[in-house]
């Protein structure tokens, strides 16, 4: 293979690197016998260009001279490392493309936890993300509710808030150092200036105890409760808030380890679609407590 090159990310480089990244990724799912997402870039993905503000240093590409090959991103939240997003054209796999990367965009410090998703049906990309120390700790399986077939929900009695205040925000990221490991308050700040990110606090007898975010009416990630009891209360106002368009679905992905909510999913007719994994050289979040946000930032 000729000489690659690894550069920083620039902002002009986003689209190319989103392009490549769903030439990569539906190479795989039809190498695995999946679907391929319908995946079309006309501009940069919002969440692209926020992570390369928030952590430039932390965001590659790979070039063989001017083509972009590989992207790798990551983020750095407190003592908290994430990989977003690492992505290499698959005729330029395993050559130690993604390992290199990966070092790239690699931080390290005393107390540093790493962690990513990825999926489980890539046995590669698990395999490469064990030799960095991370070990899959929790299954996440992307699941669909079609809100036609499935068992109509009854109000909780919560109180919902639509409109969250700054003081509900400020409670937010704390109750997510707890609950998620780490706040994210920089995600919050993209998220509130979106359209299609929508976010609900839950109170019982006047206390805050949970909140969720609607993403384009359909999907439910992050959602958050105080303690395991009202885990699936929460739930449950969050898919009758959910309004998929005609047809559409509501989905999330669910942690496996919170038996309770997976079991309470599935009987009210919600459907596994696929398995994506959390990896991580710590055991971080509480999942009888947290559903997660977007997989490039959990
Ligand atoms: C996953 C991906 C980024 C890896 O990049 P790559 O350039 O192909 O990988 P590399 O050649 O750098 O390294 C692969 C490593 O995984 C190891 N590996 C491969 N299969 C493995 C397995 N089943 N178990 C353990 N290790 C395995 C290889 O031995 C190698 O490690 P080494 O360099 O120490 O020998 C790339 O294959 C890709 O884009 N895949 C499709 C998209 C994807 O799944 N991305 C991850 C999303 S989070």
């Amino acid at each position: 293979m000729k000489k690659i090159n690894y550069r920083k990310c620039r902002r002009k480089d986003l689209i190319p690197a989103a392009r490549m990244i769903g030439i990569s990724m539906n190479y795989l799912r039809r190498q695995s016998g999946m679907e391929p997402y319908p995946w079309r870039v006309r501009e940069i993905p919002p969440l692209f260009n926020h992570l390369l503000k928030t952590d430039p240093d932390l965001t590659y590409c790979a070039w063989d001279g001017e083509r972009l090959v590989g992207f790798g991103s990551a983020l750095v939240r407190g003592k908290q490392w994430y990989l977003g997003h690492l992505f290499v054209l698959p005729r330029y796999q395993d050559n130690g493309v993604g390992r290199k990367l990966l070092e790239k965009v690699w931080a390290d410090k005393p107390g540093m936890t790493h962690a990513l998703c990825t999926f489980a049906f890539n046995m590669q990309a698990v395999g490469i993300y064990s030799k960095f120390g991370m070990t899959p700790l929790c299954d996440l399986p992307w699941m669909h509710g079609d809100p036609a077939k499935m068992k109509k929900l009854g109000s909780t009695g919560l109180k919902i808030i639509d409109t969250p205040t700054r003081a509900d925000y400020k409670w937010l990221n704390e109750l997510e150092t707890k609950i998620r490991g780490y706040p994210h308050a920089l995600e919050w700040k993209l998220w509130q200036k979106s359209e299609k990110h929508k976010v609900y606090i839950f109170t019982s007898r006047g206390k805050r105890i949970g909140y969720c975010q609607i993403v384009d009416k359909r999907m439910i990630a992050p959602l958050g409760v105080i303690s395991k009891r009202y885990m699936t209360k929460v739930m449950t106002e969050a898919i009758r808030l959910a309004k998929p368009k005609k047809d559409g679905k509501i989905n999330l992905w669910c942690p496996t380890l919170n038996i309770e909510l997976y079991q309470f999913l599935i009987g009210i007719g919600f459907r596994a679609d696929e398995m994506e994994i959390f990896m991580s050289d710590e055991p971080y979040p509480d999942w009888q407590r947290y559903v997660p946000a977007t997989l490039a930032v959990v």
